[in-house]
């Protein structure tokens, strides 16, 4: 099969598309015949070699952690869905790849909503893992007031969705440019940096109940100084985050959370309700996945980057 790989570690140009062989559905997998899938900033990482002694990865590596696509192979033990049907997911996370490629094995996964295009479903489901296992972590319930740090990126709009959807009032820190982007998902916006505390002060006198900082941009303790204990504060982006008293939550790996798999579903029935969307910043077919690597490492993607078979 065609497949994006890097053969070794190095910047965005390692990347190529190549023959690979074909991935199977092993037991309460499935395999999908790609229609689009994501790029994530974790996968810049990993081709990078950021992960290679923490996890050694056989090479070439096909990146990718979340595909949508149709069912042509069901594992043992599957029995929720047959071949034939239409879902988005997430491969296994312990393997960081496998899904921009023209066919990937699912580890979790829910029926595609009619209301998601391809590439949307296809961006979405490992950014809405991420924002629910945030949320559940936070305690975001009705009335919960959350803000965002890093709103406009891929886990920032799902997160908005998803916490607006439980009833939480959210602010969210972007580029000015992005201010009427966000509002139009449910977010109070306002800019990041120095003065942060008096702009929200002037936004929600209440003050604010949890933060997610989904930027890593250094500003924790700005972040700290928000709310009543470092407890309230989750950080996905910031490897320091323990210095200052915040849990870093990550799906895999040494020390991480469990895997919040179940809020794939629960997105796919808000889009189904039109409560839940996917911004797409940019489509991108298989040979131009350097330049989808490249927009994400500028950190200023406009939700989410996509490639296409
Ligand atoms: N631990 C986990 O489980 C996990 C899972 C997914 C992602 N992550 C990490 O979370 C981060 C966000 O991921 P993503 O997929 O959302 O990335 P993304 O789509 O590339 O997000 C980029 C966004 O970050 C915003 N941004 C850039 N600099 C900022 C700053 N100084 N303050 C606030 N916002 C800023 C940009 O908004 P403007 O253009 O408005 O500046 C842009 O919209 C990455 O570091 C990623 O590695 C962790």
């Amino acid at each position: 099969m065609r497949a994006l790989q890097f053969p070794e570690y190095g910047p965005a140009a390692v990347l190529r598309v190549a023959e690979a062989p074909e991935p199977h559905a092993g037991p309460g997998q499935i395999r999908v015949a790609v229609r689009a899938s994501g790029v994530n900033p974790a996968d810049t990482y990993v081709r990078a070699g950021r992960f290679r002694e923490w996890v050694p990865l056989p090479l070439p590596h096909v990146p990718g952690v979340d595909a949508a696509g149709v069912v042509d192979e069901v594992g043992a033990g599957v029995t929720t869905v047959r071949v034939g049907d239409e879902v988005f997911g997430v491969t296994d996370y312990a393997q960081m790849g496998g899904a921009n490629a023209e066919y990937a094995v699912l580890a979790a996964w829910a029926p595609k909503p009619a209301a998601l295009s391809w590439e949307q479903a296809g961006g979405a489901a490992g950014n809405i893992e991420t924002a629910a296992r945030v949320l559940d972590r936070l305690g975001v319930e009705p009335g919960t007031v959350l803000l965002i740090e890093g709103a406009a990126g891929g886990v920032g709009t799902t997160t908005i969705q998803l916490a607006v959807a439980r009833g939480a009032t959210v602010i969210g820190t972007a580029g000015e440019h992005n201010h009427e982007f966000i509002t139009a998902l449910g977010a109070i916006p306002t800019t990041y940096g120095p003065g942060l505390a008096e702009r929200v002060k002037a936004l929600v006198p209440g003050g604010v109940d949890v933060v997610l900082d989904g930027a890593g941009s250094g500003s924790l303790p700005d972040l700290v100084g928000l709310v009543a204990s470092p407890e309230r504060v989750v950080s996905i982006a910031d490897a320091n985050a323990a210095a200052y008293g915040v849990h870093w939550s990550r799906g895999s790996g040494p020390g991480a959370d469990a895997p919040a798999l179940d809020g794939i579903a629960a997105a796919g029935a808000l889009a189904e309700q039109g409560r839940f969307t996917v911004p797409i910043a940019a489509v991108f077919s298989l040979d131009e996945g350097a330049a989808a690597h490249e927009l994400s490492e500028s950190r200023h993607a406009r939700g989410k980057i996509v490639l296409t078979p």
